[in-house]
């Protein structure tokens, strides 16, 4: 297989240019950090697991009508996406309190909030991806307020689905993040859900222990990682009973 080029490398994904134009491939790393990458580490699997589950949640919004830019999986560590402008913003949504929530306003991880609430972060690593209220988005031109409209609809349907979803095999959708795109075609612009959804991006919690099986067991020490991913995978129904030992087909890539 020819090399591709890299356009760009993330902390925990890689973007390669795509075999047509207006696509790209997107490469998923067992590398993890927390803290702006203050902490590092690997997880071993966790690229493969994240690619699968990623293609999961994403298919199955697809198929309730939310658009995305996921085309297909090629390989067990990359997948076909549609090239997209990403809107500088990571969109988090909470349903109960937990981390930079908890700490920065005194509520105790677990609570159930009254709402949903959606804050929204500007992504910019040198800045340390400050919270910003959507004035500033809108003010300083990083998404219109009709890129927001669509940006707020769309993650309340997402949240909604999602939760839902993993009620359904046994785990509370705490919190997560998602990211945005712009999708043109020829002159027409669509906003689209973008880079992925996985447990690096998830807090996720078993409904009956309350047990988190998410990266928050890297970022705060927890243990057994590895093992929260593959149980993510496992309810989620696309991680063959036996494990990882059937998912190791041939790398295909470089
Ligand atoms: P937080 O409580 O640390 O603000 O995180 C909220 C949610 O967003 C949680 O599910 C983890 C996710 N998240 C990311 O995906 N990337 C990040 O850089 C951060 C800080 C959080």
């Amino acid at each position: 297989m020819a090399r591709r080029r890299q356009l760009y490398e993330g902390k925990a994904k890689i973007l390669y240019e795509g075999p047509e134009p207006g696509t790209l491939v997107q490469y998923f790393k067992d590398d993890a950090t927390a803290f702006n990458a203050q902490k590092k580490g690997t997880i071993p699997g966790k690229g493969v697991l994240n690619n699968r589950i990623s293609e999961f949640l994403m298919l199955r919004l697809a198929e309730v009508g939310i658009p995305t830019h996921f085309i297909r999986r090629l390989t067990m560590r990359e997948q076909l996406i549609r090239e997209v402008e990403i809107v500088p913003i990571e969109v988090v949504v909470r349903n109960i309190a937990a981390g930079s929530m908890s700490t920065r306003l005194g509520i105790a991880e677990g609570t159930r909030l009254p709402r949903s609430i959606i804050e929204y972060y500007y992504k910019n690593d040198a800045l340390n991806d400050p919270m910003v209220a959507e004035e500033h988005i809108t003010a300083f031109g990083w998404a219109s307020p009709q890129d927001m409209d669509d940006i707020v609809h769309l993650t309340l349907r997402i949240n909604d689905f999602l939760t839902g979803l993993f009620l359904g095999v046994g785990i509370m959708l705490v919190d997560f993040k998602v990211e945005f795109g712009r999708l043109w075609e020829n002159d027409d612009m669509r906003i689209v859900l973008a880079d992925e959804i996985s447990p690096d991006n998830c807090r996720l919690w078993d409904t009956k222990t309350n047990e988190k099986m998410d990266k928050d067991r890297f970022r705060r020490d927890l243990g057994r990682v590895e093992e929260a991913y593959q149980e993510v995978a496992k309810r989620l129904g696309i991680l063959p009973e036996a494990g990882m030992r059937d998912m190791k087909g041939p790398e295909l890539m470089q």
